[in-house]
């Protein structure tokens, strides 16, 4: 049955690093977005759709609020939910500390499901839609994500991690049984619904050789789908993967060497890309999270974003929480991190751009830029409502607010999950923060 909304509205339909807002933004001050099967059918002036063909339309209207496309998370894990902001340690300790102890407990898959709801609810709190998420080696990790993922109808990316070396026993799988579960999950999940399916090398430090043979071998064998890992995050990573490959002549060259750049291929972090790097990123299709939290909570440095999407040529970058070494679960706080760490490189990174590489530049970067990530006719349904009252000082501030441009980048530094009114995915609310509608679903 049709439904609408109705309310401010923001959406980006092309990119503000590279064109004038004016070309890029979707604003209506008053705007109503129908949606009918799981997709927006039609979204414009709220005058002109409600005296016309919508007159009898059911209509839910948010006054005090702003509505935009679900924020996409780029790369997130959610068996860390548990451990977010373990103390003290740098990426090579913290996973050995913290990351491969819990994740352990994912070979119980009734653990996982429980896990996966907490993560999913926390998701759809923060007003996120769709996420790229890594599972453990366990591949019923990955069956209980998708599982609860699909009792809201998500469309969500995730793949079980291949990781055969440098890791407890009980977090390794071999070249060959990573290399066949991973294409009986394939079989399973990829296209399932909204589901698709992501093939996981950890990183290049936890798989062989052999592994990585295999691992872009099983993802050319199944075009469509993606491949997330880690790259370049922090300074002794670096220097432990120059001593794992030494014939290679850079961290991106291992991967390349193996088969796992290209379209549908995401990286989180490249916070220490070189030039070449950057380029050779470009030139094959490939994408960077970016993980502003993460990066600042781990000490791993600082991404030059201005030279992914504003160099030549540009990479495709969206933006992520890399949860559990990302501290929040909210885009709107990756969105601040963004901001202080493009401060610290001496650029200014606006509140559009800022909205844009959490939304349609995301969605551009998983090259799902047709289907999610803007409130546009034909596009899925996945939409957030960000309440201009959500807090007393939220409230104050924009009061004293002119353009959109400032209302956005207040709920940038000032917002959270809090700033989250109401969640829809694929056409239905999931989430009404003042009823805590959540996830009765579950
Ligand atoms: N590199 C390899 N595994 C991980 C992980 O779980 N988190 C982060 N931040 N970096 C990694
Ligand atoms: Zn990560």
């Amino acid at each position: 049955m049709k439904k609408a909304i109705r309310g401010q509205l923001i959406s980006y339909y092309d990119n503000p690093f590279s064109k004038p807002v004016e070309d890029c933004l979707y604003y209506e001050e008053d705007a109503l977005l129908v949606m009918d099967g799981g997709k927006i059918i039609a979204v414009g002036p709220a005058s002109r759709l409600l005296s016309d063909l919508y007159r009898d339309v059911e209509v839910t209207h948010y006054k005090d609020a702003i509505i935009c496309p679900g924020f996409i998370d780029c790369h997130v894990h959610y068996p860390q939910t548990e451990m977010i902001g373990a103390y003290g340690k740098q990426l090579i300790d913290w996973l050995n500390k913290y990351t491969f102890v819990a994740e352990q407990k994912f070979a119980d898959e009734a653990y996982a499901r429980a896990a996966a709801e907490v993560f999913l609810k926390e998701l759809i709190r923060a007003g996120t839609t769709t996420a790229a998420v890594f599972c453990t080696v366990h591949p019923q990790s990955v069956d209980a994500f998708f599982e609860q993922s699909a009792k809201i109808k998500m469309r969500n990316i995730a793949g079980k991690a291949l990781m055969d070396r440098h890791a407890p026993p009980g977090l390794m799988d071999t070249a060959q049984s990573g290399y066949d579960q991973t294409k009986s999950l394939i079989a399973k999940w990829h296209g399932n619904g909204r589901a698709l399916y992501a093939v996981t090398p950890r990183f290049a430090p936890t798989s062989t050789e052999e592994q990585m043979e295999l691992t872009g071998a099983v993802w050319k064998e199944h075009p469509g789908t993606y491949l997330q890992s880690h790259i370049s995050e922090n300074k002794a990573e670096l220097e432990w993967v120059k001593e794992l490959y030494p014939e290679r002549k850079s961290y991106v060259d291992v991967y390349q060497h193996y088969g796992q750049l290209g379209p549908r291929a995401i990286y989180g972090h490249g916070v220490h890309f070189t030039e070449t790097d950057f380029r050779t990123f470009a030139e094959t299709g490939t994408a960077i999270a970016h993980c502003p939290t993460s990066n600042l909570f781990l000490g791993s440095g600082l991404f030059r974003l201005e030279r992914a999407m504003t160099g030549s040529p540009t990479v495709r970058t969206g933006l992520a929480t890399d949860l559990g070494g990302g501290t929040n679960f909210s885009q709107l706080v990756s969105m601040n991190e963004a901001y202080k760490i493009a401060q610290l490189n001496g650029y200014a990174l606006n509140a559009h751009k800022a909205f844009y590489l959490a939304t349609r530049g995301a969605a551009d970067a998983l090259y799902l830029g047709g289907q999610i990530g803007s409130l546009a006719e034909g596009h899925e349904a996945d939409i957030a409502v960000l309440d201009l009252k959500a807090t007393p000082i939220l409230d104050y501030r924009l009061g004293h607010a002119e353009t959109i441009e400032e209302v956005l980048f207040a709920f940038i530094i000032l917002g959270d999950d809090r700033a989250v009114r109401a969640t829809y995915v694929a056409g239905e609310l999931v989430y009404e923060r003042d009823r805590d509608t959540l996830l009765e679903t579950f």
